[in-house]
């Protein structure tokens, strides 16, 4: 009988499974019904994707942080789903900050019906504020923040206004 239950068990994890190359890590990690699975997280940065996204866990839905994950691509990757939530395109830029390979993957009806990968804009306005606070765009000037994408990785932001360079550490602060 025990034995019996336990194949029934491992039969269940079994569905679970999610690509042929299976690793142990994603073997319990479910997939989800309907929402967003944020994959290819650069390894490490889970936590700051739910902390930007303002997810405290005190939410209705299911939330999955499943953290260095093998991947064939990166090294490690980290993946966050989250049930019943669709990103705004302002939420999507955020994690491109941090994450410049993620995948973001709409669920509905527990297939993937859309697939995006992150792509920060050339231009970023409003999204961060500059780390300088001689910047006019910190002053009580109407000036919106505007920075240029020099680099995704390392990240490098340069403002408009004054020159300054932000780098990802200087972003993580602000989410
Ligand atoms: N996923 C999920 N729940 C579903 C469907 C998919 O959690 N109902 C997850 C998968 O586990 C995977 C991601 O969503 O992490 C993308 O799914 P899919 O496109 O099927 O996987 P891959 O082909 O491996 O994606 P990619 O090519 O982007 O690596
Ligand atoms: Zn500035």
């Amino acid at each position: 009988m025990q034995v019996l239950n336990l194949l029934f068990y491992m039969r269940n994890i079994a569905s679970f499974e999610e690509t042929a190359d299976m690793s142990e890590t994603e073997l319990y990690v479910s997939k989800i019904k309907d929402g967003t699975v944020i994959d290819h997280i650069t390894g490490g940065h889970a936590l700051d994707v739910v902390r930007l996204l303002g997810i405290t866990g005190r939410e209705n839905g299911t939330i999955t942080i499943a953290m260095n994950v093998p991947s064939k691509r990166f090294k490690a990757k980290d993946i966050v789903k989250i049930e019943g939530r669709e990103l705004k395109p302002q939420e999507v830029h955020k994690i491109a900050l941090l994450a410049p390979h993620a995948t973001i993957n709409i669920i509905r009806g527990y297939k993937v019906v859309k697939k995006q990968e992150v792509k920060l804009p050339e231009i970023i306005e409003s999204i961060v504020k500059c780390a300088n606070p001689a910047c006019i765009s910190n002053s009580n000037e109407p000036v919106r923040s505007k920075f240029y994408v020099d680099s995704e990785e390392p990240l490098q932001l340069k403002c408009h206004y004054c020159g300054y360079i932000m780098e990802k550490k200087d972003v993580l602060q602000q989410f």
